[in-house]
């Protein structure tokens, strides 16, 4: 392993989270709202499973796998959709949940495919925002922490699949 100095710790993150869900559970309160919480695999796992046990509304959880090229190619604006979501959204107030926003380009494309599909409204959660880095701008409704242009590993995000599963976020050292 390289060495990586933590940035936000346990208790950081953990108050950090309980905010974001005390705020969507009063957005999403009432007999008008049906949550559909979406998160795109794997990164944002960890933050899902925290985020949606501090939301004390009724919601639905479904999942999408998409890929883009590698970090260094300029081609990344190419998202393709590896596992599609099983549920039909159309009747659902989508949040998707996201682990960084970082250039965008995932985000972006993420939000035009669903917008196509209709859903009664769409919102976007982050945990992490990396302003520096921002190629395609996306307007986020709930953000976690700025941080700054660095690699981030660790609750969720990875290295090469590695440290995911470091319960605070760090910085891996170069
Ligand atoms: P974007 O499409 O460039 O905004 O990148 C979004 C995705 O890239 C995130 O969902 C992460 O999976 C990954 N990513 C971006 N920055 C980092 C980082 O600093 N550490 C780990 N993964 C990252
Ligand atoms: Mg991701």
């Amino acid at each position: 392993m390289k060495d990586v100095k933590v940035y936000l710790s346990e208790k950081e993150i953990k108050e950090k989270v309980a905010e974001l869900g005390r705020k969507i559970s009063e957005d999403y309160r009432g007999s008008d709202k049906n949550l559909l919480v979406i998160a795109v695999l794997k990164g944002s796992v960890i933050f899902l499973s925290d985020l949606i046990r501090n939301i004390d509304v009724d919601l639905a959880i479904d999942f999408m796998v998409i890929s883009s090229y590698g970090r260094s190619t300029v081609s990344k604006g190419n998202v393709k959709i590896i596992k599609d979501l099983d549920i039909n959204i159309h009747s659902y107030d989508l949040l998707i949940v996201e682990d960084i926003l970082d250039s965008g380009y995932t985000l972006s494309k993420l939000i035009e495919i669903l917008k196509v599909r209709n859903p009664k409204s769409l919102k976007i959660c982050a945990l992490l925002d990396k302003p520096d880095r921002r190629v395609v701008n996306v307007d986020l409704d709930y953000c976690g922490f700025t941080v700054p242009d660095e690699f981030i590993v660790g609750y969720g995000l990875d290295y090469d699949e590695k440290y995911r599963n470091l319960p605070y976020i760090g910085i891996l050292e170069p």
